[in-house]
């Protein structure tokens, strides 16, 4: 029986030995310490043993299993040890590798106008206002003085859906909204950026979708000096402080009188070259006092008021502004256009 013990201390603990995972060391411990197992099977011939006998082989037992337990305890750490070695070696981070770029998105070149236009005005006390695109043909062309069958209402090739309602062909009815939301109280100072619609072929100067921004003033006392003078800090903060501008009388059935504003070129400074088309100039902007009428439509006296009203296309001063030569690349996003205008390089 003491052989037979031993012969299991020493079978047991070259199994252990040799054992290479955790899921066969825990088979050891079960088939050699499990209640069926060969010591138990073993312990169970004890009653044939003198009494002298008994307690010493007992306490061998003991031993046996002790020695089997330990050493499937020690082996059990080191295959732990092991294992949790070979996860870090596994997971290891090379913290000097150099990093992967983060790519990020910008802003497009015509959202920066317009924020940068915004920022202007509201610099000046402006208010950012909204109106819909999808508009009815009163705000966009009656209330700014453009009757029904209006030779002018040609001016602009208009997206109808119902004899009432239109895709509007510019800001300015935005004008009128806010006015009527004053009840014929100033002062009134906004600028509106905004997306207009109009039935023109696209190519590399128009679209039949673009962005207007529109500016109104109504207060007592306005004059066509303070539209002068507006419209220089905005031509000398977009084009340079070096720039001035000129007013040609023009013609808008909301505005009288009207005018067409230009910007001495800042490319040849006033020269003459390709982009001012040799003149020195260049066209930027409509704008004029608002017409009686149409002060008077949208709530306001006009012996008591006046204002002036300005409206530029933002596509034709990004292009201007950063020398793009197509209007169809603000559309197609291709990104090799759009990343020229990114801030981060
Ligand atoms: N709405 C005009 C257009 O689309 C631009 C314009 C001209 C707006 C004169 C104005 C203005 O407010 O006073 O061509």
């Amino acid at each position: 029986m003491q052989e037979r013990l031993k012969e299991l201390q020493t079978e047991a603990l070259e199994r252990v030995n040799t054992a290479d995972d955790l899921k066969e060391l825990n088979e050891i411990r079960v088939s050699y310490l499990g209640k069926k197992g060969p010591i138990t099977e073993v312990l169970k011939g004890m009653g044939k043993l003198s009494a002298e006998e008994r307690p010493k082989m007992g306490a061998l037992a003991n031993e046996v299993r002790d020695a089997i337990a330990a050493a499937i305890e020690s082996k059990q750490k080191n295959l732990e040890e092991a294992a949790v070695a070979a996860k870090l070696a596994a997971e290891m981070i090379d913290v000097t590798l150099p990093g992967r770029p983060v790519k990020s998105g910008n802003h497009h070149p015509l959202t920066r106008v317009v924020e940068e236009i915004e920022d202007l005005f509201i610099g000046m006390g402006y208010t950012v206002a909204e109106g819909p695109e999808v508009e009815k043909d009163y705000y966009n062309f009656e209330a700014l003085n453009l009757p029904k069958d209006h030779p002018a209402r040609d001016m602009q090739d208009s997206f109808y859906i119902t004899e009432d309602i239109l895709l509007r062909t510019q800001t300015s009815p935005v004008q009128a909204r806010t006015m009527e939301k004053h009840q014929g109280k100033g002062p009134v100072k906004i600028i509106c950026p905004g997306k207009v619609f109009r039935r023109d072929h696209d190519d590399a100067t128009h679209s039949h979708q673009f962005m207007q921004i529109e500016g109104l003033v109504v207060d007592e006392n306005i004059r066509m000096s303070d539209l002068k003078g507006t419209l220089e800090v905005f031509a000398k903060a977009m084009f340079g402080s070096d720039r001035e501008i000129r007013l040609r009388p023009s013609f808008f059935p909301f505005t009288e009188p009207s005018v067409e504003v230009d910007v001495s070129c800042f490319k040849c400074g006033g020269k003459g070259c390709n982009i001012c088309k040799k003149t020195g100039w260049i066209e930027i902007l409509g704008a004029g006092m608002v017409h009686p009428n149409v002060l008077e439509m949208s709530g306001f006296d006009s012996k008591k008021y006046s204002g002036f009203a300005f409206g530029m296309g933002v596509e034709r001063i990004a292009m201007l502004k950063y020398g793009i030569d197509d209007i169809r690349h603000f559309y197609t996003n291709d990104v090799r256009f759009l990343k020229q205008f990114s801030i981060h390089e």
